[in-house]
């Protein structure tokens, strides 16, 4: 659907034109003045599908009354005509006048003769949509509804700018109406899912960003920024917190879906994200859950509504086509690309959120394991009980899972019976760790270090006794106290989540780093501490002096962290990352090379 979305906001201001020019010639009356318009839109909105979907007016009927729209998928209509009959697919759409009220005529007979037989209906006055379909038991209830204004005389106010009004909620009710039309789509393509939850994630992230300063969001914000250590700064700084509230909560629910997926076979039962977000084994997230239902809190957003969406839209995944997409695992961590990139593209790229290839994390973490043993002598390499091991933007958790392979590998020669279980365990709760500074990877590499300990057959224990040593954090702030150390008291979680990544920055005494850093600029969240690590090799003794701006890129900082750590503290140990090369011929780059050779 990349793309779509500038049509979709044209095709709304050409319904809003229309309908502006039909009530200003005061030729608008009832309930049919507004069916061309719609008819333009649903059309255009219909093509934008693949497959797509043909609005017919005035369809026939078929045994409960005429509705107004009939929505047919694209392999019903041959040369422009539908066969005689056949039910449309998409269901059928039921129109009203401006001034009647949707809500109520979506619950009325007429809709619900209607529903009897198509079992999908659209209900509109033309400023209010209601989207009703069946329910657990199987009765018609009201899926998703959309309001364009609050009352007709507030409508035909906005459709008298068009264009504005279309820049506003073109692009969201566009995108709702995507999704009334695929309702009936099977959904089984790995980027129609992405698409549909990123849309219900815009959905949750322009109502965050119309509660504006709410101080219930400012507490979870303050609360974000103490426990990870940046500071959102600006509007840049803002829309990176609402961003990854939001996505946290959308990522969340599908991570739970998958946990859930993978225990519930087919076709029992459906998905309940509430229960399910539960499984997730990070307590930061439950807090954060916990904040959405609490009318103090986050529940006046009116997120719970998208993410039940949300949820009903993944029980309607054809579940044995979508993780045949998948090796078994890969699900959460492969999906959050392609997701970030339908939600938040610009985000993406300047948090550097691209995943490693299998190939390339298993290389590194062979050859960290040959360097082990044949440079600094430690013969079991990575599964040496002495050897602590870091990935500072561990994503998804790509290289931690690896790292735990190799050492189960390394440990199969040694006829350790059940006691080798016992140590990869060990390796995943004390000594290899990871540190992400966005929510929703963290909870995926949460989930992807706890389904590799089940692979491995050394499960974490289920009662949140045994965590995995991975931390939402900023891995370029706190390694020394400082006097001023805030406690993040709205959130207890987070002050234990940041408590205990501190813990492993300042005491353990790090052998290995290794990773894929992120390297383009930071969001406007970083905090002096971070700025200031490029400053050693901002000077030079013997060389050039740098010049340019490159020592700005993220992966530097990166690069001096790793340095500070291993060559200032350890005294030896490895350095593993993928890098932008500039530092390698770079003008300036001259400090970091006198330094490193
Ligand atoms: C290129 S990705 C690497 C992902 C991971 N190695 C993998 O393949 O799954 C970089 C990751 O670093 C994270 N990141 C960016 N800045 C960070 C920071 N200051 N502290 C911790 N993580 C950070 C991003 O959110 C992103 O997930």
């Amino acid at each position: 659907m990349a793309g779509t979305n500038k049509k979709l906001t044209a095709a709304v201001e050409a319904y809003f034109t229309e309908l502006g020019r039909l009530h200003a010639s005061g030729g608008a009356t009832g309930e049919r003045s507004s069916y061309g318009p719609l008819h333009g839109l649903l059309n255009a909105v219909g093509a934008a599908l693949k497959p797509k979907v043909h609005c017919v007016q005035e369809p026939a009927d078929q045994g409960v009354g005429h509705p107004d729209f009939a929505l047919y998928a694209a392999r019903q209509v041959q040369k422009g005509r539908t066969r005689e009959g056949q039910l449309p697919e998409c269901g059928v759409v039921e129109v009203k006048s401006l001034e009647d009220d949707a809500w109520l005529t979506a619950e009325g007979n007429q809709v619900t003769r209607y529903w009897s037989r198509y079992r999908l209906v659209l209900v509109t006055n033309g400023r209010d949509f209601v989207l009703v379909g069946d329910n657990a038991a199987g009765l018609p209830t009201k899926l998703e509804p959309f309001r364009l204004a609050k009352c007709a005389d507030d409508f035909r106010r906005k459709i008298e700018k068009p264009r504005a009004f279309a820049r506003d909620v073109g692009s969201c009710f566009g995108e709702y109406l995507v999704r009334a039309l695929s309702h009936r789509a099977a959904l089984a393509e790995p980027k129609d899912l992405a698409w549909l939850l990123a849309s219900y994630a815009r959905d949750g992230l322009a109502r965050v960003e119309a509660a504006g300063d709410a101080p219930s969001l400012k507490s979870v914000r303050d609360a974000l920024a103490e426990a990870l250590g940046v500071r959102f700064e600006g509007d840049k700084g803002e829309r990176f917190f609402h961003s990854t509230l939001v996505q946290t909560l959308f990522y969340g629910v599908f991570s739970a879906w998958v946990l859930w997926a993978r225990q519930t076979p087919p076709p029992a039962g459906r998905f309940e994200w509430r229960t399910a977000v539960w499984h997730l084994r990070a307590p930061v997230l439950r807090a954060l859950f916990q904040q959405l239902s609490d009318p103090g809190r986050l529940q006046p957003l009116g997120l719970v509504e998208v993410l039940d969406w949300t949820a009903t839209a993944l029980d309607r995944v054809d579940r044995a086509a979508f993780f045949a997409r998948f090796a078994e695992g890969e699900a959460v961590p492969y999906f959050y690309e392609p997701f970030l990139e339908a939600f938040d593209p610009a985000l993406r790229k300047q948090l550097g959120v691209w995943y490693t290839p299998t190939e390339v994390v298993r290389y590194m973490v062979a050859r960290v394991d040959r360097t082990l043993k044949d440079d600094l002598a430690i013969p079991e390499g990575l599964a040496a009980e002495n050897v602590y091991v870091l990935d500072p933007c561990c994503g998804t958790g790509a290289y931690l899972a690896e790292v735990l392979r190799r050492i189960a590998v390394n440990l199969e020669g040694q006829r350790l019976g059940a006691l080798a279980g016992a140590r990869v365990k060990q390796a995943a709760t004390k000594r290899v760790f990871g540190f992400e500074i966005m929510p929703a990877p963290f909870v995926v590499a949460h989930l992807q270090v706890g389904l590799t300990m089940q692979e491995l057959d050394a499960p974490l224990a289920d009662d949140n006794t045994e965590r995995a040593g991975v931390f939402l954090t900023n891995a370029l702030t706190g390694w020394e106290p400082t006097d001023n150390e805030k406690q993040v008291v709205a959130f207890p979680e987070m002050a234990a989540e940041r408590e205990r990544a501190n813990r492993v920055k300042r005491d353990r005494p790090i052998l290995v780093i290794l990773g894929n850093p992120p390297y383009n600029g930071h969001p406007g969240v970083a905090v002096d501490e971070e700025r200031e690590l490029s400053e050693a090799y901002r000077t030079t003794k013997r060389v050039r002096r740098p010049e340019g701006r490159g020592l700005n890129d993220l992966y530097v900082r990166f690069f001096r962290m790793a340095e500070r750590r291993i060559a200032e503290k350890t005294g030896q140990g490895v350095v593993c990352f993928i890098s932008n090369y500039s530092w390698l011929d770079g003008l300036s780059f001259t400090g970091i090379r006198e330094r490193y050779i």
